[in-house]
This record gives C-alpha cells, structure tokens and sequence, in this order.
C-alpha cells in the first residue's frame, strides 16, 4: 500500500488527539464493551477516516476508540475489516498501517472463535500460539511498499513469547484458566461443516474464526510485537451436535466480557 495513502489516514487521526498510542487492540465479536473502560477517550468513526472502509457486522461498531486504558496509551479498534464482507483484502491491512506510524509496537488482537480441540468449553480464553491461515487470501499481496516490510516476510514467530508469557502471568494472578492454541482461518461467512472441523483438528486448529489471521499478518510484517487471545464462544461444528448461530457467539463473549475486560487490563498494565 502506497505510503501517502496511509499517511492521510493518519494525518486525520493525529489532528484529533494529543496522546501517542503505544499499544493496539483489535476487539472481537461482543467484546468491544472494553472500550468503555477507556479514560479520556476520543472516537474516530472510520467513515471519517480518509480511505477507511466502514465495517457493518451486528456487535460490532466502526470506530477507534484512543485514550488510556491502565495508565498507558491505547488505541482501540472498535468493529474491524473481515474477508466475508468482501472487502479487498489490501484495505483490511489498513489500520494496521495506521497504527503502526501512530506510533504502536505491541498490538493485541482479539476474537471469537469456535472451539476445535475437545478439551475447550465455549466460554474458554485462549492464548494463540500460531496460525493457519486457512482463508488462502493474503493483505500483503499486490506491489511491497519497502518503507512498511520486507517482500517475503518471516513467519516463524508470529505471536510475540514475552506477551504470552505476561498473559499467562496476568491469568495466575486473576485465577483464570487459559487455554492456548492454533487459530485456523476460514473465510467464511458459513460456519464451517463437521466434516470441515474434524480436517481441521487434523491439520492441527485448537480454534477456528473469520478474522485474525490477516491482521497478525500485516502487524508481523511491519514489525509488531502481537498477542492473540480467542473468545471461544462455542464448540465448532459437529462437536455437540447442535446447531451454529451468531446470537450465541454474542451470548457467549458477553457471558465472558468480565473476566476479559479484567485479563486485557492486567495486561495492559504489565507491558
Ligand atoms: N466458526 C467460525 N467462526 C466463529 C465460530 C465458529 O464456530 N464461532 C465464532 N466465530
């Protein structure tokens, strides 16, 4: 993506706030109610940022919330860019570039995703430990902007071991078990089949979700330190036998908002 591009994107944003955001999070389905925990919060819509797409998901609203969260500097995406709502896949790598020359290292992405190993339970938290990016799209395709990464990015290490660890830490000192795992990617919009599920625990999936994948791309790329925690809302397909809908994904991570709200805090504040 062109550099001027990004940079009037960010121009807009720095003539609305005062403070050099640090760290990123990216909110998950029903888990956007952290943003209100935000102190001296300013909200930018992304309809007013220039070149921004506007995302329209249920329990999910379009804005970045800046301000201080713990003490420290934070910008918020509150609603984020997924394949499903066909965008092209270059703009959902835009507000990470945002982010980053606002001035951001470490950027926590967060989402609700279907539990794919049989030790989880919906409602679980999980620590993602790698991925697979089963969508087979990629934000990075299309001319290497050089000022923003390197052509042929490394991936061996996506998710950043010194935030897992301070996760980990923060989970202990709240009394929470969590659980860590491989995110696999669909694109979606159809819940996958059972048959699907049962290829992806083969292939090694402990979660599976619409979104993530992309995002923790770009952010590697442009030299990010990135932590991912999964909201598992719901067992993945087949595995209870029951039904799939998007109101108990949103049932479910309201249910868990408490002890979520509570860990990112912990976090936050541990960075
Ligand atoms: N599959 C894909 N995406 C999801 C799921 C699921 O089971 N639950 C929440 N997001």
């Amino acid at each position: 993506m062109k550099s001027e591009i990004i940079k009037e994107s960010v121009e807009y944003i720095k003539s609305k706030i005062n403070s050099t955001p640090s760290i990123a999070l990216i909110l998950g389905s029903g888990l956007g109610d952290i943003a209100e925990e935000v102190e001296d919060a300013i909200y930018i819509d992304y309809k007013d940022v220039p070149h921004m797409p506007i995302s329209k998901v249920v329990g999910h609203k379009g804005r970045f919330v800046i301000g201080k969260l713990s003490g420290k500097d934070v910008i918020m995406m509150q609603g984020r860019f997924h394949y499903y709502e066909g965008h092209n896949p270059e703009i959902i790598a835009l507000p990470i570039y945002i982010m980053k020359l606002l001035g951001v290292n470490d950027i926590v992405i967060t989402n609700a995703a279907g539990g794919v190993n049989t030790t989880f339970n919906a409602g679980d938290l999980m620590i993602i430990s790698d991925q697979i990016n089963g969508a087979g799209v990629n934000p990075l395709i299309g001319e290497n902007n050089d000022e923003l990464g390197p052509r042929f990015p490394d991936m061996s290490k996506i998710y950043n071991d010194r935030l897992i660890d301070v996760t980990e830490k923060c989970g202990k000192k709240l009394n929470l078990e969590l659980k860590k795992g491989v995110y696999y990617m669909t694109s979606g919009p159809c819940y996958e089949t059972p048959a699907e599920i049962k290829m992806i625990r083969i292939l090694g999936g402990d979660a599976v979700g619409m979104s993530t994948a992309p995002e923790a791309m770009v952010a590697n790329y442009c030299g990010m330190n990135i932590l991912g925690i999964s909201c598992i809302t719901n067992m993945a397909a087949g595995v209870l036998n029951q039904p799939l809908n998007h109101e108990e994904v949103i049932e479910t991570s309201n249910n868990v908002k408490k002890d979520f709200i509570a860990l990112i805090k912990e976090i936050i504040k541990e960075v």
